[in-house]
Order: C-alpha cells, then sequence, then structure tokens
C-alpha cells in the first residue's frame, strides 16, 4: 500500500488506515466478484447481511460484547442519539427523568436535546470551564432516573473519563464517539453505548449503537421509526435503508483492528501517542497550554511514527517561537 504523504489529525471525519483504504478502493467497483460494488448493492442481499453481521461478530469480539446485548447501526450521526437516548429509554422512570454529566460541549448538547423530552437534572454544579470532571462523590444522583448519562471522552475540551461511575441500578448511557476501540471497555456496566463512526471505526453515516437487552422496547409513542431501538434491534438494522457503505467501511475497520492486535494493541498504541504530545505540552513552560493553537487528533488510525513527527514539529515549533 502507497504511504500517504499527507499525516492527517482531521477531528473527524477522520484518518482511516490506509491498507482499509485500498481494500475499499480494490473492491469499489466490483465486490468480491459480483460485478458490482457495494454502493450498488441491495441491503437485502445476502453479501449486504453478510456484511452487517460480520461487523456485529467482530464489534462484539473484540469489546467482548456480553449476549444480552443488541448491536445497531443507525444514521443521523451521534447527534442523532443525543434524540433517540431520551426518546427510547425516558420512559424507564417514573416521572420521566434523567441524570447528566455535563463535562463538555457533547454532553452539553445531549442534555439540551434530552430536556425537549422529559425532565434532565444536571448532577453537579454547572461548570465555569471544561477541564475536569467534577468529583463523583459530589454528583447528586436520582435513583428513579431513567439513566445516567456522559460523554466518556469530550472531543473538544479533552476531558475523559478514566473510570466508570457507580450509578446503582441506574443505567448508564456514555457518547464514546472519540475514543471508541482506543481502550478496554467493560461493556456490562453500560446500558448503552453510542459512538458516531467517523472517528475511530470507520466513515461518517454511520452510528454504533451497543444496547442491554432489557433496555430495549421503552420507546416513546412519538419516536421516530428510525430511531427506534426495538424497531431496529429486531430488524437487525435494516428497517429501512441503512447507511449501507459506511456500514461496509465500518466493517472494514473493525477486522483491521482484529487484524493488528484487538483493542489491547490499540490501547498500548494510543497511550504510546497520547504520551508523545502530552510530554512536549507538559514540558513546554506553559507555551502549549494556552488556549488557542492547533488542533491534532490522535484517533485510531493515527500512527505512533505519524505522532512523533508532530511532537518533533511542536518541539522545533517551541524553540523557535517561545
Ligand atoms: C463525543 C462526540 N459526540 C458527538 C459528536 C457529534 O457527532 P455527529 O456529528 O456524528 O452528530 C461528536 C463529534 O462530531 C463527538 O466528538
Amino acid at each position: 500500500v502507497e504511504k500517504p504523504t499527507v499525516i492527517n489529525f482531521n477531528p473527524g471525519p477522520a484518518k482511516v488506515d490506509p491498507t482499509v483504504m485500498a481494500q475499499a478502493q480494490k473492491e469499489l467497483l466490483n465486490y468480491r466478484n459480483l460485478g458490482f460494488g457495494v454502493l450498488e448493492m441491495s441491503h437485502r442481499s445476502a453479501e449486504f447481511i453478510d456484511i452487517v453481521d460480520k461487523a456485529k461478530t467482530n464489534l462484539k469480539e473484540l469489546l467482548n460484547i456480553p449476549d444480552n446485548y443488541k448491536i445497531i447501526f443507525l444514521q443521523g450521526g451521534a447527534t442523532g442519539q443525543f434524540s433517540a437516548v431520551p426518546l427510547n429509554l425516558l420512559n424507564l422512570s417514573p416521572d420521566c427523568t434523567a441524570d447528566y454529566v455535563v463535562t463538555g460541549t457533547w454532553s452539553a448538547k445531549a442534555a439540551k436535546e434530552a430536556e425537549k423530552y422529559g425532565k434532565i437534572n444536571i448532577v453537579h454544579p454547572k461548570l465555569k470551564k471544561y477541564t475536569s470532571i467534577p468529583a463523583e462523590d459530589s454528583w447528586q444522583l436520582n435513583p428513579n432516573a431513567a439513566y445516567v448519562y456522559y460523554c466518556d471522552n469530550e472531543t473538544v475540551n479533552g476531558v475523559e473519563f478514566h473510570f466508570v461511575p457507580d450509578t446503582g441500578n441506574v443505567p448508564i448511557v456514555a457518547d464514546m464517539s472519540s475514543n471508541i476501540l482506543s481502550k478496554p471497555v467493560d461493556v456490562s456496566k453500560f446500558g448503552v453505548i453510542i459512538a458516531g463512526a467517523q472517528k475511530n471505526i470507520g466513515c461518517a453515516g454511520v452510528t454504533l449503537v451497543i444496547i442491554r437487552e432489557d433496555l430495549i422496547g421503552h420507546q416513546m409513542k412519538e419516536c421516530p421509526a428510525v430511531l427506534d431501538y426495538k424497531l431496529q434491534t429486531d430488524m437487525n438494522s435494516l428497517y429501512n435503508t441503512p447507511p449501507s457503505y459506511s456500514i461496509y467501511l465500518t466493517g472494514l475497520v473493525l477486522q483491521w483492528i482484529k487484524n493488528t492486535g484487538g483493542v489491547t494493541a490499540m490501547s498500548r498504541k494510543c497511550a504510546a501517542k497520547s504520551q508523545l504530545i502530552y510530554s512536549v505540552i507538559n514540558n513546554s513552560n506553559g507555551f502549549y497550554q494556552s488556549v488557542g493553537g492547533i488542533r491534532a487528533s490522535l484517533y485510531n488510525a493515527v500512527t505512533v511514527e505519524e505522532t512523533q513527527q508532530l511532537a518533533d514539529l511542536m518541539l522545533s515549533f517551541q524553540q523557535e517561537h517561545a
């Protein structure tokens, strides 16, 4: 595979591994000798159903997803899920309430959207700045809440959870759009995991939802069919025309992660990349700690070597301009 000449640190849609891109290119015009490509394929065909099932099997294996969870691929982005979550789950609470932990712009948007459908309680005093997670023992959790929502990695603000909160019997809903498959996750601790694919696991157009079975089937009557977890799990994500090419590409990325050592290898790689950049930032005497500057995203497809080049550039830029 030809090495890209540009290093891509885009925030999402983001870099896709070149071997995945090459395979997609190879299969673009003729998928497995069918004489046409996935873009042109019926979503009801045996070949496409095989693509969906294979992606689900690989994801289940990669994240060690227990048998009592379902996987669906939906449209509408992670933002669509900001509505889907309350529409499908708020009925679990007798008074239509849910708890939200708001640690950045994405969880703030999710809470704002959920307010259209029920009573949303932000469990901690409003933060002036999104730079850390308020201490868990300061959260005012409601034992009757339908769910507790948080964003596992606030992409814009850089706040990542390194623990799974203790919410008692109240199910946890987590947005993992920007860190899914970058570290091992104990899925059994979650009620629902949502993730837009365009950063870590594929391309724009498809959103992954992993949901515990007992949380399915509580949707409000107003819930649009395309966002209805019950309908979509019953129909294997094929209630209507799915984002077929995006699901296919996600399948290729999942296979690539599996072939390159799975989540354990990926998390080692991600830790090494973070270490490279944060050590430059933390040793910069404040040069790289002020607001502004540039943004570089180190999603799964970005290599350690590429990250090293960025770290080197940051060091030389600092030496020149500090
Ligand atoms: C953590 C997180 N949640 C939600 C979103 C919104 O996703 P989408 O654009 O797919 O709606 C993003 C980024 O785009 C994100 O980083």
